[in-house]
């Protein structure tokens, strides 16, 4: 069967991560997580001192962009992908609420897009995958042939993520979560390289009242749909 490469986009913890890996997995596609690329160079600059009382040192940071390799390797348990940063496992510590806090001013960095835009091309070239992010069907990949784009109400994104670290054992308070979740939209939203929007061909899925298992039904069939389209 022919593969095809889908796009979904959104806001931030609407689930989108779930719904990509858990149809990657069984399509046996790549699944990639675009934005634990951007919380990786998050944490690099936190461990390097790259954020000063003033931003972010972005002289030092674009000078180190090329010594900043992101990879991902499956969990061989849970068969979920790890994100690697330089060669270490940092998948715990890029869920984190320090780097949460951080990410989107990072993220919207046009030479850090640049860089990272590339490499998930890259990873695409060949098709037979999911790539989920805030650009991924207007930037990353304009020609996939499967885009989402997901919403769900702030608070109910934030009372996702609050559940999702406390089932980690992290510290979170619900307030704080909530006022994040809003400032990395607002944040995304109004940046100037490419801002989180809707691409004019992605099928919008409001998932504020649906189960896990429902977002994974209706995206099953959607990509029935789009690959007998193609085929
Ligand atoms: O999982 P969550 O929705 O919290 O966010 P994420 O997908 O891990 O992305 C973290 C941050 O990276 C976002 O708030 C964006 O600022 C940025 N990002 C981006 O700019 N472009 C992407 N393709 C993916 C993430």
């Amino acid at each position: 069967m022919k593969k095809i490469t889908i796009a979904i986009d959104g806001y931030s913890s609407c689930g989108k991560s779930t719904m990509a890996k858990d149809l990657a997995r069984e399509v046996g596609y790549i699944y990639i997580d675009s934005g634990a690329m951007y919380r990786a160079v998050t944490l690099y600059c936190l461990d390097n001192g790259l954020f000063t009382p003033d931003g972010i040192d972005t002289a030092q940071l674009e000078a180190a962009m090329p010594n900043i390799r992101i990879s991902f390797q499956l969990n061989p348990e849970t068969q979920r992908p790890m994100t690697y940063l330089n060669g270490v496992n940092v998948e715990d510590r890029i869920r984190t609420m320090e780097v949460s806090t951080r990410v989107s001013p990072v993220a919207a960095l046009p030479f850090v897009r640049e860089a990272l835009v590339k490499l998930q091309q890259e990873m695409g070239k060949a098709k037979g995958i999911v790539m989920d992010g805030r650009d991924i069907g207007t930037v990353v990949f304009p020609d996939a042939e499967l885009k989402i784009f997901v919403v769900a109400s702030a608070e109910i994104r934030a009372q996702r993520r609050y559940d999702e670290l406390k089932a980690k054992g992290q510290e979170a308070s619900y307030e704080e979560i909530l006022a994040n979740v809003k400032e990395r939209d607002y944040i995304d939203q109004n940046r100037e390289v490419s801002p989180l929007r809707q691409a004019e061909d992605a099928i919008l899925l409001d998932n504020s009242n649906l189960t896990i298992e429902e977002q994974k039904q209706w995206l099953a069939a959607e990509f029935e749909k789009a690959v007998n389209g193609k085929c």
